[in-house]
């Protein structure tokens, strides 16, 4: 049985229950992380943390936890859920007020959730541990805030649908300047001519933990050329590879793009390498 973590306390998931005037339940009034688990041991913890801090302050609250006491929170439910391969979710909420009012209420205590899920390890590098995924292009309809890892996520979630229902799995999105931002769950990389492209950090994408600590494994083991700057369509529909990045995934190639082959449609030479640098370093930031 799922061991949660609700204010203050450990308990089953199903019995873990909020008010119906939680924040995040009416607005979506709240911030999260997702933070990947193996063999018991959280990933890049430091990062995440920096990341929840980033957001609180993007939406103006005030963490109730010291990052140590989060820490300890959350690797205290990972050894009820007994360790091993877990995604950690942690989601922090204004909290409950007694009126629904758009404004912030004054003295109301933030809402702090944190459960575990099983995960598979991603793959090693190797074509035949790869999970695949295709994907379709689309104009990035989300707001202008995209920095902030909040729980608002509906613009994300129609988004996710369309690639559903054109048959894919994910969704590369870009701007009106049909630059690309990222995708509706994860970071994107894209190779061109053998160098690494990525979009710089700004508004419009989230400032993944997976996408930091691949550029700077791409920095430390590799002498490949890596570009930070606007990626735009016709060279995301030209790439020989892209890549999608987040923390359950680490790196998933993207082999097919809305209906044609990535590159020979087949898990690209230069995915592998990274992905093994996952494997080998995944630790490396904690
Ligand atoms: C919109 C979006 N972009 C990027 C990411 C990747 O972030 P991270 O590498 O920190 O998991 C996620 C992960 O959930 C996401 O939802």
């Amino acid at each position: 049985m799922t061991q949660a973590y609700l204010n203050g306390a450990f308990t089953a998931l199903e019995d873990a229950h909020i008010s119906p005037m939680d924040r995040g339940f009416l607005f979506g009034d709240g911030v999260y992380e997702v933070i990947p688990c193996y063999d018991g041991q959280l990933v890049a913890m430091p990062y995440h943390l920096e990341r929840l801090a980033q957001s609180l302050s993007g939406i103006a609250l005030t963490s109730p936890h010291s990052d140590d006491a989060l820490t300890s929170i959350l690797t205290e439910l990972v050894n009820r859920n007994g360790g091993g391969d877990l995604g950690v979710y942690l989601q922090i909420t204004r909290g409950a007020a007694p009126k629904r009012q758009h404004a912030f209420p004054e003295h109301i205590e933030p809402t702090v959730f944190a459960y575990t899920f099983a995960i598979t390890p991603p793959s090693d590098g190797s074509p035949e541990t790869a999970k695949c995924f295709s994907a379709v292009t689309r104009t990035d309809q989300r707001w202008d805030r995209c920095h902030i890892k909040s729980t608002a996520l509906l613009g994300n979630v129609l988004h996710m649908m369309e690639a559903i229902d054109a048959g894919a799995e994910e969704v590369l999105l870009f701007n009106s300047d049909d630059e690309l931002t990222e995708a509706a769950a994860c970071n994107v990389f894209v190779v061109c001519n053998g160098t690494v492209l990525t979009p710089a950090l700004d508004h419009q994408i989230l400032p993944g933990v997976t996408r930091r600590q691949c550029l700077e494994l791409l920095e430390a083991h590799t002498d490949w050329p890596v570009e930070i700057r606007p990626v735009l369509r016709q060279e995301v529909a030209q790439a020989e590879e892209i890549w999608l990045s987040s923390s359950t995934k680490e790196l998933a190639p993207i082999v097919k793009l809305d209906g044609k082959a990535v590159g020979d449609g087949k898990p690209g030479r230069m995915w592998a390498v990274a992905q093994k640098l996952f494997n080998e370093y995944r630790f490396s930031a904690n």
